[in-house]
């Protein structure tokens, strides 16, 4: 499937933020710690939760799902995943921990999710040896075996994954579990304080260090998904490549702090509690030197979408990938050919901004890049093919219809052109 875009047409008008891909993906992961029933609001449908959801049914979960409202009760039958969807998404290791807690062992195909690098797991087995579990990680899976034991671990890097995996996997461990260095994703907080409304007893939500108390059971729980902040971001960069004025509705500003503030610097911009209002009627100036780093620094989540505003400032900007080693090339690569002037040596690039980019074909490689392509082609001049969308379909909801209904001209081809 391919997107053409009409590029030069401004965007004006509201759109709405919906729940985030990585936020409900690490509560589902949650629903495994107790049988009874959880329930997800503002649980987006889109391509990688359904699977995950595919996933939770296929251990023998009860799943149901009423537009953005989901519910998921009931033991596992198995704790041996066989399903092949657990290959097709990242989030699947995400149950690692919950159903270790639960159960005792764990047979998981290793994990899918974008090619973006070789993103290991051994943060989250090390720290599940640390408990005592016995891990066997071989090259199509690993089993775990063993209850989890409290101890006190520190992650050697602040891995979201690892965190949310070690968080859930001591929640029943008896006595108290130290976990240091822990990432501090907002993403990783929502997860927290549905532990806490399950019953867990966890202290230093939303710190590096946190502390587990071991309880013997939880129980049913409502938590509602939180805005999507990368998605929230990419509205942004769509006015930003695009200009107009825009206001992105039902987000949290707070998660996006970091970006914000290259935004604001550059362009008028107003921050409400749950709305960002923005006016784009020039060029930035340049985003200066942005290096990606775990929360609260600038994600790499939104670094192809800074990679395509970059292109379009009267300066240049230094950008450098420092999570995922195959995040910048491909579309350095990519939008080189819509006439950018990006200079590009290992995770750095240095992008000259030009006038304009020139509308051509090119394909999306991931979703956050497929994204960034997107925007570069909405302020491009002419037509702009985006090839290979179902990446970007994985963790958007209709992003060619949301921005269309803001004034960009975007056609949906379902076979893709030649
Ligand atoms: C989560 O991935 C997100 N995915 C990613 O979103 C996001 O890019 C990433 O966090 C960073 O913010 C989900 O939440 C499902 P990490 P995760 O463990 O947990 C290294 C998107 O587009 N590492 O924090 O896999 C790793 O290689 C995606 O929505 C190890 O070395 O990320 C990377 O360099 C893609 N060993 C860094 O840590 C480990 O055991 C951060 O990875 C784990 C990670």
């Amino acid at each position: 499937m391919d997107y053409i875009i009409e590029g030069g047409h401004k965007l004006d008008g509201e759109i709405s933020v919906y729940g985030a891909k990585n936020c409900a993906l690490a509560l589902l992961g949650a629903t495994i710690l107790t049988d009874d029933e959880v329930v997800l609001t503002n649980c987006p449908q889109i391509v990688d939760v359904e699977n995950m959801l595919q996933l939770l049914k296929s251990i023998g979960k009860k799943v149901w799902r009423v537009g953005d409202v989901v519910g998921v009760a009931g033991a596992l039958s198995t704790t041996n995943v066989t399903t092949p969807v657990a290959t097709l998404i990242r989030g699947s290791i995400l149950i690692l921990g919950s159903v270790l807690a639960r159960y005792g062992n764990v047979q998981l195909p290793l994990p899918g999710g974008c090619a973006i690098g070789s993103r290991p797991i051994d943060i989250h087995l090390d720290g599940l040896r640390a408990m005592g579990v016995a891990v066997n990680q071989g090259l199509t899976d690993v089993v775990c075996c063993g209850v989890p034991q409290s101890t006190t671990y520190k992650l050697r890097f602040a891995s979201v994954g690892a965190t949310q995996n070690l968080i859930c996997a001591s929640v029943f461990s008896k006595g108290k579990t130290v976990l240091k260095n822990c990432a501090i994703e907002p993403e990783i907080v929502a997860l927290e304080r549905l532990l806490v409304s399950m019953g867990a007893k966890i202290s230093g939500i939303g710190c590096s260090t946190v502390t587990i108390e071991g309880v013997q059971r939880l129980h049913t729980a409502t938590a509602k998904v939180i805005p999507d902040r990368i998605v929230t971001a990419t509205y942004l960069s769509a006015v930003v490549c695009a200009k107009g004025e825009l206001v992105v509705e039902n987000c949290n500003p707070r998660h996006l702090r970091s970006f914000l503030q290259l935004i604001s610097s550059n362009f008028p911009t107003k921050i409400y509690n749950h709305a960002i209002a923005i006016e784009v009627s020039d060029r930035a100036k340049s985003y200066g030197f942005v290096r990606t780093a775990p929360y609260p620094f600038f994600p790499t989540d939104m670094q192809s979408l800074l990679l395509s505003m970059a292109c379009f400032a009267r300066g240049s900007t230094c950008i450098k990938e420092n999570l995922f080693e195959n995040r910048l090339s491909h579309n350095v690569k990519q939008l080189n050919l819509m006439g950018a002037k990006i200079a590009h040596h290992a995770n750095t690039a240095i992008v000259d901004g030009v006038n304009g980019l020139i509308g051509t074909q090119v394909s999306a490689m991931d979703l956050r890049g497929g994204a960034g392509l997107v925007v570069a082609g909405l302020g491009a001049q002419g037509t702009t093919i985006v090839r290979d969308v179902s990446h970007i379909q994985r963790g958007y909801i209709n992003l060619a219809e949301s921005l269309s209904s803001v004034g960009a001209n975007i056609t949906i081809l379902n076979q893709s052109a030649n």
